[in-house]
Parts: structure tokens; C-alpha cells; sequence
């Protein structure tokens, strides 16, 4: 028997004893870590507070909205304090704030929701007062300084339970149209603002390289020229603070690269040479940034062994110098802090790198401990940091967050409203893309006897949705209002069509066979890097349940609802038609809009499907 333990007993005494001294030097420094990582960080207490809207009082010049903005911008950074500057660059997630009344207290530039960090209840009225609630309590500093509240938004306003849901990106990809992509970040703009939320983290301009990654429904598709096309008319629709992101690479990781245990390509190793880095992945952010774009979120990949929150050479350089934007740069979630195991060492170089706030997303305290010792020491220069918060208040002031009507009662009934709906219908019309159609099965008539619907995708808002909705991870089910693939079929035959539903696929087999059998199948929600998968395919009950409908049916329609390609190599020889619907979101009406010939196939693939 030569286990591993005989060999090891083979080796030499004197290896014996470096292996294991090797090995407990190894547990030391790991034990060591760990126990760093424990302790608790240095806190900074905060700064004097007043009366609510003291600052008013003043008449200082930022606040006459009659003076050109960069003067106003001036006059604020030189009345502001060293802390007051250092309390502008940092996000945090509104879990995170213990005390409301700390938004002034530590001068907080950015309050944002995690995606899922709701108020309660979760209505659009419980996200009105929350997100009322955090400003009002910026207006107890001795400047008044307005936050900015962020929230992703990457197909609508989808936190909020009410909103339109509207296809995922890689749908709009699909549609190739920068007007209805204008249209759909405009519906999705007015919904927001009547939350009173300023600040989107979209769009996402990753250009897709491996359909492994479970982000690959969040973008565009893998063309950079449709990727800076829409993202671009994305960011020309948005009437609020748009995000162009994951700057630089973040389609481009190396499966099995990445820096998450959890995850094999999502915060993974972009590895490309920088011609191709940069000719694959700087359009996009270009265009955006002609599109009008005043924030960049840094991945959270890594390229050439740096973390992207850690390279000046793409964020100043090239996007701050060669791009000439004008706006700031905001880190991703907790990235700052993976570029070392010192929260000192990690700011002092993501702030000199460019990253102009910081996601930090939970212990402001320790940041203003840390950054105020960072610009003491001149780790961290005056200059960067007036450089930083100028960007800050400059996007601010663009927004109008210091002059707009803080007793505003916006109109929530915007939310979900019939016109933006029909907005997200028309989207899912333009997403569908036709990936096979034997013997013209493809427009169905309204008029057939009978009809049977089967899947797991079928009667599902909450798949055909995906996850950034109302959850991180989505919510499987019928939770939401909005109409379901099986509801649009249903409202699309006639009077006379016999129609049947049942999820699995159990259909009598004395009964008569249907005209046609619908099969809506594909994926659950997923988010990030648990959405990374070696092998994307239809899972074995779909299968099953497409066989069964087959059975009874003369001819089959397979509808893929999914974040990205399913190998369905080899398995649809005896389907009759096969539609990609991505994830088409609250309106799933516009399926049957299609199927039975009220509108043609135009989607495209916007990423490559292998039949
Ligand atoms: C996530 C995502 C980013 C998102 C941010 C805030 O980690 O990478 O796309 O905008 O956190 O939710």
C-alpha cells in the first residue's frame, strides 16, 4: 500500500522536520490573518451636527442657483473641512447605517441599497419616505451637502415590487434598437424619481466573452460595437445619474479564474493583452461618456495581477486623462478592500489610483479613521482629495440635488404604469429571437381547436424576470404584478381554442392530441458568480416535460426563457420551432404578441447560439 502517508514516512527525517515546520509556519501566518481581520478598526467619532437646515441660513454662494455651477462648486470645497471632503467619497449601504442622523454626522457623499436592502414595507411609498429619510438627515451637517441615493436598476426599478419589469439586457441586446433602449432607460429613470432616487448603477457595459458567467444576461451581448451603441443610448435615456460599469474587462475573465471561492469566472482574471483589452472593452465606456455618463464603476475583476480599484494606469490615465471624463469613479462593493489586507494600504492606493468614492459599502468609520490619517501623512495629497470631491459635488450640482424641492410629493402611481408597461411589451416583441422554424410552424393561428402549455417557465413571472428583482437572487413565483407567457397565450386565441396548462407536462393520453403543444422552459434566477456554470443546459425535468407534450401534440414550440445559450445541441431534432426569449421581465404578453403573428421575428443573437 504506498498511501500518501507511507511515502511521506519514506522521506527523509531532514524533510520530514522543513515539511513540517513548513506547515506550521503556513498555519501561523494563516491563524495570524485571521486574527488581524478580526480586530476591530480604528473609528473615527464624527463631527458636530445642527439644527436641521441651519446651513440655509448662510447664503453662502453654492447655495444661489443663479451662479454658474463650477463656481459654486468652488466656493462649497473651499468652505468645506479636510473631513467634510474625505465624508463625500464614501457609499454605504443603508444596512450599514445604525444612526440616520450619522448621513450628517460623518458628511456621507452616497447612500445606496444593496440590491434587495428595502425599506419596510416594501412598497414605492415605504422607498419614498426611506430614501426621504436619508436626505433629510444630510441636511443636519453644517453644509447641507445632499446624498446621492443609488440603487441598480438594470431592468427598471426592479427593488421595487409594482415597477415595470423589463427585459434583461441581453434581450436588448437582442433587439439591436438604441431608441427603444433609450425609451425603456427613460421609462425606467421616471419610475425612479418618483423614489426619489437620483443615482443608477447601469448600464452594464461588459463586453461577454464566456456564456459560463452568470452575468452574461446582464449585458448587452458579446459585439463591442451593439454594446457602445445601446449602452450609449442607455445613458442618453437615463434622466438621472447613470453608471457606465464594470470598467475595464469585466466580460473578459478567464473561467476558473476567480478571486471568490463561491464563484469560477465572476471576479475572475480578465487575461488579454492590452490592444485587445482595450479595443475590445474601451468603446463601450467612450461612448457612454459622449452619451453624457458622470460615474464609472471599477470592476471587481483583475487584470495583469492588479485588482481594477488598483490601476491607475486605466482609471487616470487612460479613462480620467485619454477619455478626458469628467465625472468620478466609484469602486464595486467591497473591492477597495481586496487589494490589501491593510484598509489603510487598500484606500491610500485605490484613492491615488482614481477611484473617487468608495464602495465601501459598510464601516464609514474606520474610513474617515483611516483616509483622515492617509491625507495627514500625505499618503494620500490634498490635491487627490479636492481632485475627488470636486468630481463628486460637480455630478451633484448637474443634478440639481442641491436646488430641487426637498417637500416634493412625487406621483408613485408612474410606477408599473400601462404606458411604461407597454414600453417593456414592445421590448420583449423586438427580443425574441426565432432559432428555428421547421415547416412554417412559427406564426401560430389564434383559431387552432387545441392548444397545450406546459413548463416551468410557463405561468413563472419570477423566471421570466430573473434576479435583480425585488431580491438579489430574484423570487421564483408569481409575486409580482405583471402578465405570465401562459396569460398572453391565453388572452391570444380565440373564443373556440380549447387550451390546457399543465406545468409538467401530463396531459391525458385518451384525450384528443393538441394542434399545437407550447413548452416554456429554461433557467431560476440567478445573480453574479452563482449563475457561473460549466455546462449551461436545459435540466432533465424540463426535458421531460418537453417529451411528454411532444407526445400529445402535432406540433411542439420550445420558448427558452434564460440569462444565455442552452445547449440544446442534439436534443431539437423533433421540435418544431425553438424561440429564445431571454428574460423577458413583467410583460410576458409580448411572447404571444409574436407567436401568433401580430408582430414578426427581429431579435438577433447578441451572443453566438450553437444549435
Ligand atoms: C455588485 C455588482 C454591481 C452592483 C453593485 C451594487 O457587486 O458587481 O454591478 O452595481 O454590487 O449592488
Amino acid at each position: 500500500m504506498h498511501s500518501t502517508f507511507m511515502r511521506f514516512l519514506q522521506l527523509s527525517k531532514s524533510k520530514i522536520f522543513i515539511l513540517t515546520i513548513l506547515i506550521a509556519v503556513g498555519i501561523g501566518i494563516g491563524g495570524i490573518i485571521f486574527l488581524y481581520k478580526q480586530l476591530p478598526s480604528p473609528q473615527h467619532p464624527g463631527f458636530e451636527i445642527y439644527a436641521q437646515d441651519e446651513f440655509r441660513k448662510s447664503n453662502y454662494p453654492y447655495l444661489d442657483k443663479s451662479l454658474p455651477i463650477d463656481q459654486r462648486v468652488d466656493d462649497l470645497l473651499n468652505r468645506m473641512t479636510t473631513d467634510e471632503k474625505i465624508g463625500q467619497m464614501a457609499l454605504v449601504e443603508k444596512n450599514s447605517i445604525h444612526d440616520p442622523l450619522d448621513v450628517s454626522r460623518y458628511g456621507l457623499g452616497g447612500v445606496m441599497s444593496g440590491f434587495g436592502g428595502k425599506p419596510e414595507p416594501n412598497t414605492p411609498q415605504g422607498w419614498l419616505d426611506m430614501v426621504n429619510g436619508f436626505e433629510s438627515s444630510a441636511r443636519y451637517s453644517r453644509l447641507g451637502i445632499p446624498i446621492l441615493y443609488g440603487v441598480d436598476t438594470n431592468h427598471g426599478h426592479s427593488n421595487v415590487p409594482g415597477a415595470t419589469i423589463f427585459p434583461h439586457f441581453i434581450g436588448l441586446g437582442a433587439t439591436s434598437d438604441p431608441d427603444l433602449v433609450r425609451r425603456t432607460a427613460q421609462a425606467t429613470s421616471e419610475e425612479m424619481l418618483a423614489t426619489n432616487i437620483y443615482w443608477s448603477f447601469s448600464p452594464n457595459l461588459d463586453v461577454v466573452s464566456d456564456i459560463r458567467w452568470g452575468r452574461t444576461y446582464e449585458t448587452f451581448g458579446s459585439d463591442p460595437n451593439t454594446v457602445a451603441e445601446l449602452g450609449k443610448a442607455y445613458v442618453e435615456g437615463l434622466s438621472v445619474l447613470s453608471t457606465a460599469k464594470h470598467y475595464l474587462g469585466n466580460g473578459s475573465m478567464e473561467w476558473g479564474s476567480s478571486k471568490n471561492i463561491n464563484f469560477a469566472i465572476d471576479q475572475g482574471v480578465t487575461r488579454l493583452d492590452e490592444d485587445t483589452l482595450i479595443s475590445t472593452h474601451l468603446p463601450p465606456f467612450k461612448a457612454a461618456i459622449e452619451g453624457g455618463a458622470k460615474s464609472v464603476m471599477a470592476g471587481l475583476n483583475t487584470w495583469e495581477d492588479k485588482k481594477m480599484a488598483a490601476n491607475s494606469y486605466l482609471l487616470t490615465d487612460v479613462l480620467k486623462k485619454e477619455l478626458n471624463f469628467q465625472g468620478f469613479v466609484v469602486s464595486d462593493w467591497y473591492g477597495v478592500y481586496e487589494i490589501s489586507i491593510s484598509k489603510y494600504k487598500s484606500l491610500v492606493t485605490a484613492v491615488n489610483a482614481g477611484v473617487d468614492m468608495i464602495m465601501l459599502p459598510f464601516d464609514y468609520k474606520s474610513f474617515m479613521y483611516y483616509m483622515e490619517k492617509a491625507v495627514q501623512s500625505g499618503d494620500i495629497s490634498e490635491e487627490r482629495l479636492n481632485d475627488a470631491t470636486r468630481r463628486i459635488l460637480l455630478v451633484k450640482f448637474e443634478l440639481g440635488l442641491f436646488d430641487r424641492d426637498v417637500s416634493n410629493n412625487p406621483d408613485l402611481s408612474v410606477l408599473g404604469s400601462q404606458a411604461n408597461r407597454d414600453i417593456a411589451r414592445e421590448a420583449v416583441r423586438k427580443s425574441l429571437v426565432l432559432l428555428k422554424n421547421t415547416g412554417e410552424t412559427l406564426p401560430l393561428s389564434k383559431s387552432v381547436d387545441r392548444i397545450v402549455v406546459a413548463g416551468s417557465a410557463a405561468d413563472n413571472i419570477g423566471r421570466q424576470s430573473g434576479a435583480w428583482t425585488v431580491e438579489w437572487q430574484g423570487i421564483d413565483g408569481n409575486w409580482i404584478p405583471g402578465t405570465t407567457i401562459l396569460a398572453g397565450i391565453k388572452a391570444a386565441v380565440s373564443d373556440s381554442t380549447d387550451i390546457e396548462y399543465n406545468e409538467a407536462g401530463n396531459f391525458s393520453a385518451s384525450g384528443k392530441r393538441a394542434d399545437i403543444g407550447i413548452v416554456v422552459v429554461g433557467e431560476k434566477p440567478y445573480a453574479e458568480g452563482w449563475g457561473d456554470l460549466a455546462h449551461p443546459a436545459l435540466s432533465k425535468d424540463d426535458l421531460e416535460v418537453i417529451e411528454k407534450t411532444k407526445a400529445r401534440s402535432e406540433k411542439l414550440v420550445v420558448i427558452i426563457v434564460s440569462g444565455r445559450p442552452l445547449d440544446i445541441k442534439g436534443l431539437h431534432n423533433d421540435w418544431n420551432a425553438v424561440v429564445a426569449a431571454w428574460l423577458p421581465g413583467s410583460e410576458g404578453q409580448g411572447v404571444a404578441d409574436v407567436l401568433f403573428g401580430d408582430y414578426p421575428f427581429t431579435g438577433k443573437l447578441p451572443v453566438t447560439w450553437e444549435l
